[in-house]
């Protein structure tokens, strides 16, 4: 492929959920028929995002790509709060910040996908033209990948995307599951011309990639062998598959490959609603993908996110160089709230991903132009925290903010120590909370608290000893959220299973770090209803929705602490009051 001219990245659309059979609607992800075409009458803005991509109103989840123009297409309801009706939405964008809305660039018209316009990619042909593969529900509601292209490419917005009649250009082989085929990739070229696409699929509980190949990109041969499947996974959604370099922060375009670089397959798995990804080899000649034996290839592998993080998609951004992650974080209240609010689901803020040193997992830093929407700056420096300490970060808008800390401690003699049965970061962070004095930490912030602390969000580190090295724990806990709610309850007093059915997990990841120089980073972006957390420079990452009764706008307070036997210092800390862009 010509990167010469390469405006065009690859793009992303990222699904999720629901599966049509026969019988009409069958879901893995629950389906809310009665509200699905409820028109919002009014939108909430109480726990609305400032910053974060966000439609005016109704369901969202997915996607993006771009062209010296940055385009995002997202699965969206243009009818309700909740799942259904969907089409892929389009927002455009020169910064990934500032986004302006364009009219759906794909819904349902064409026997081929008439039931629905789901996930897809696109892809950057040769001569810097664009094309979308994305799954439709045919009449017979199985899922069909479908193409799209441009009406007019001088269009710099190109608003308008036509769906040849020679669709649909691949279809369930004999004896697939017709529900079970969706998510087609961003594709890549391989030496001997021909492009490849990965589909997510299926067979009994086994997860794959299948691989299709095709010289003009219209005519597509299913390869014998998925690209790569495991046991027990159950069913993928939104596949990507994507080169990163040995060495540097520098994005590579989808078609690279060779011994400089590492691949990535990263899968959304369907039946736990996390996803995971693996770094291997990407074998051309066999058209095969090893993954490295450096973590496990199933759903307890590494995750980009260990919040409220799915149906996540990368595309390479030729214009500066590097790659871009986006996630969709989904609402952790319930249909009833979402249809109370009149909107559901975020984007997160747009980060770049590269290739850790010990080439053993990724890394994370949200995308500089963020720092755009930087106001008002408050610095702290050198702050002993003892046990018990409480800080308060005064002089920014806690509640719509960006804070970056470093911690440091003078030596690990009285960590606690770990038991090597603690392999699920989220049950420990469930277990040890920031309430649990330990020895050293739990240290970190009070994010979106409230003046009287009956409500805040805690994100922190807890640091162990075991056998032959320290182990980070990061957390980031919802679940404080126990007062609080017994507010929500007294205010929503008629509708008291709100209470019962909000999801308030206490989110968590362990951090691969080098702790020689005994300090610890986090930096938390705050915004209304979520706090996005990147530990250590971006090697663990954390969502957290959350819905404060108390901690809302102007009453919302940002602290540091430390319940730690052993004092931590703040080396330094920044924040940040953050502005509110164009959103749509
Ligand atoms: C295509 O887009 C360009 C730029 O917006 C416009 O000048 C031209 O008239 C369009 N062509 C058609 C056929 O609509
Ligand atoms: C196909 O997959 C769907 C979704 O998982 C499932 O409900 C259905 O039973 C499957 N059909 C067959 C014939 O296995
Ligand atoms: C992992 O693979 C490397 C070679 O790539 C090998 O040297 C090492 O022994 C393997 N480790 C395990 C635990 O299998
Ligand atoms: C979204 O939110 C619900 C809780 O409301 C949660 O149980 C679900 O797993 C979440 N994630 C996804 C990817 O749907
Ligand atoms: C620190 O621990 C004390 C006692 O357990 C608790 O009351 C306080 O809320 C904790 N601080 C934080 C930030 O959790
Ligand atoms: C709950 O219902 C009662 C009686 O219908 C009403 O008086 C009250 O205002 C309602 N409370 C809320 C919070 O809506």
């Amino acid at each position: 492929m010509d990167n010469s001219d390469l405006f065009w990245v690859s793009i992303v659309c990222c699904f999720f959920l629901n599966l049509i059979n026969n019988n009409g609607v069958e879901a893995s992800h629950k389906v809310f028929p009665e509200f699905q075409s409820l028109k919002a009458s009014k939108v909430s803005q109480q726990h609305r995002t400032g910053y974060h991509f966000q439609p005016p109103k109704h369901w969202i989840n997915g996607p993006m790509y771009f062209n010296g123009v940055y385009h995002l297409f997202y699965q969206y309801n243009p009818k309700g709060a909740v799942w259904g009706n969907i089409v892929w939405a389009h927002s455009v964008s020169t910064d990934l910040i500032n986004w302006v809305p364009l009219n759906p660039a794909i819904y349902p018209t064409k026997p081929f996908d008439i039931n629905g316009c789901w996930s897809g990619s696109v892809t950057i042909l040769p001569g810097n033209k664009p094309i979308i593969l994305y799954t439709g529900i045919d009449t017979q509601n199985r899922q069909v990948q479908n193409f799209a292209v441009p009406k007019n490419l001088s269009d710099p917005y190109l608003k308008e995307w036509i769906k040849p009649d020679i669709n649909p250009l691949m279809v369930p082989a004999n004896g697939m599951n017709a529900s079970l085929f969706r998510d087609p990739t961003t594709g890549w070229r391989g030496k001997d011309g021909r492009w490849r696409v990965l589909v997510g699929n299926k067979r009994r509980n086994r997860g794959m990639a299948l691989l299709y190949r095709s010289r003009d990109f219209v005519h597509w041969t299913k390869a014998q062998h998925p690209l790569h499947s495991s046991a027990k996974t159950g069913m993928w959604e939104c596949p990507d598959f994507f080169p990163v370099q040995l060495k540097g922060e520098s994005g590579l375009d989808t078609s690279v490959m060779g011994d400089h670089v590492k691949h990535v397959l990263k899968v959304s798995l369907d039946s736990t609603r996390f996803e995971y990804y693996t770094l291997g080899h990407y074998l051309p000649e066999k058209d095969r993908y090893v993954p490295d034996n450096t973590s496990a290839d199933d759903a307890t592998g590494l995750r980009y996110d260990y919040g409220n993080f799915y149906a996540s998609k990368t595309f390479f951004d030729a214009g500066k160089d590097r790659r871009i992650l986006w996630g969709w974080a989904n609402e952790s209240d319930t249909p009833k709230d979402d249809v109370a609010k009149g909107w559901a689901g975020i984007q997160t803020i747009p980060r770049m991903v590269w290739l850790d040193k010990s080439e053993k997992q990724l890394v994370q830093w949200p995308i500089e132009e963020l720092e755009k929407l930087r106001g008002n700056e408050v610095h702290l420096k050198e702050v002993e925290l003892m046990k018990g300490s409480l800080v308060e970060v005064r002089g920014i808008t806690a509640a719509q903010a960006d804070v970056e800390v470093t911690f440091h401690f003078s030596n690990l003699d009285k960590a606690e120590p770990f038991d090597p049965t603690w392999v699920d970061a989220q049950q420990l962070c469930g277990q040890k909370r920031s309430t649990d004095h330990g020895g050293i930490g739990p240290f970190g912030l009070l994010t979106l608290a409230s003046d009287n602390l009956n409500e805040y969000t805690p994100v922190f580190f807890r640091i162990f000893k075991a056998q032959d090295k320290h182990v980070v724990l990061m957390c980031s806990d919802a679940s404080s959220f126990i007062s609080s709610s017994n507010l929500i309850l007294v205010w929503h007093q008629n509708s008291s299973s709100l209470k019962k059915e909000m999801y308030k997990p206490s989110f968590g990841g362990f951090v691969d770090v080098d702790l020689s120089e005994g300090k610890l980073s986090l930096r938390s972006l705050i915004d209304h209803s979520v706090v996005e957390s990147f530990g250590a420079e971006g090697k663990t990452c954390i969502t957290s929705r959350v819905y404060p009764s108390l901690a809302l706008g102007d009453d919302a307070r940002l602290y540091a602490f430390n319940n730690g036997t052993e004092p931590v210092r703040i080396l330094n800390l920044k924040a940040w009051s953050l502005g509110s862009p164009r959103m749509n």
